[in-house]
């Protein structure tokens, strides 16, 4: 059985317990982040507590106390649970101060919740998917304005994954006003003529923190970035695609709405970027 944390305590996981007056399991009044853990060390740590700490800011959620022991906090699940490859999920939420009401509870007297559990994932780094690249489909993006706070509203993205598993693919990535915005659960990239061209950064997408360590890592190694909208038709049309997230690192995508991407195999920039990212993030763990 798995040890989690809660506000404080590490239980069993079966013991944990949360309010049912809780704002995030009423409004969805919570956000979160997903950190990989790799030979047992935590992957972009530094970049998702300080996107955490930005996505509560946005919504007047109060720091946890612990806030600057997160990770230690992170670490002892690691270890308490023996994640060689893995994930840590956190969540915060605005908490509970016993009722419903649309109105933010008093920020003085209601603490924020804090919920952290690890999910293992051996072999994480190798999976198998690389290899063969995702098929993914195009759908409409009917996510609220504000995607770059990472919020547990997650009904649509899951929607999304529910659709293009119908249509027997891997992933759907959203498009609004013609444009790609982001995956359900990552950034989206296209290759054409060797540049690497992603979306640019507003309140339409997350602010991958993979996206914002490939892209360095792109640059540090003389590749073409270019960060601006480009259109489903252009993916099709592209000579590779990709994703990037820090559950799938660099993942390739060979087929966008039944249409083959380039020689409809992994490229070979979203391999080498793949390695880079694989490589340089693990020498970083913590
Ligand atoms: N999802 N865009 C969206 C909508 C996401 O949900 C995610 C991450 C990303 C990539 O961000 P990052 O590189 O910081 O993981 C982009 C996580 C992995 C999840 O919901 O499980």
């Amino acid at each position: 059985m798995r040890t989690v944390y809660v506000n404080g305590d590490y239980l069993p996981e079966t013991e944990a317990k949360v309010s049912i007056f809780d704002r995030a399991f009423l409004m969805a009044d919570g956000v979160y982040e997903v950190t990989s853990v790799l030979g047992g060390k935590l992957i972009d740590f530094e970049g998702h507590l300080a996107r955490l700490e930005r996505s509560l800011n946005e919504l007047d959620i109060k720091k946890p106390a612990v806030f600057d022991d997160l990770l230690d906090i992170h670490r002892e699940l690691v270890r308490a649970n023996q994640i060689e490859d893995g994930l840590v999920y956190l969540q915060v939420t605005r908490g509970s101060d016993g009722d419903r009401d649309f109105a933010f509870p008093d920020r003085e007297t209601t603490e924020p919740t804090l919920v952290l559990f690890t999910q293992s994932k051996p072999g994480l780094a190798t999976s198998p998917q690389a290899e063969t690249g995702l098929k993914i489909i195009s759908i409409d993006d009917q996510r609220w304005g504000r995607r770059d706070i990472k919020t547990v509203q997650l009904l649509y993205p899951s929607m999304g994954k529910m659709m293009a598993k119908a249509a027997g693919c891997d992933d759907a990535w959203m498009v609004e006003e013609g444009h790609v915005t982001e995956g359900t659960s990552n950034n989206a990239y296209i290759v054409k003529d060797g540049k690497i061209i992603t979306r640019q950064l507003s309140n339409d997408i997350l602010h991958g923190i993979t996206r914002a360590a490939v892209l360095r890592f792109a640059r540090e190694a003389q590749m073409t970035v270019e960060e601006r909208l480009f259109t489903v038709d252009e993916a099709k049309d592209a000579d590779e695609a990709f994703v990037t997230s820090a559950s799938a690192f660099v993942m390739p995508v060979v087929e966008i709405d039944g249409q083959g991407v380039g020689t409809g195999t992994p490229g070979p920039v979203a391999k080498r970027l793949r390695e880079i990212y694989l490589e340089e993030s693990q020498n970083a763990a913590i």
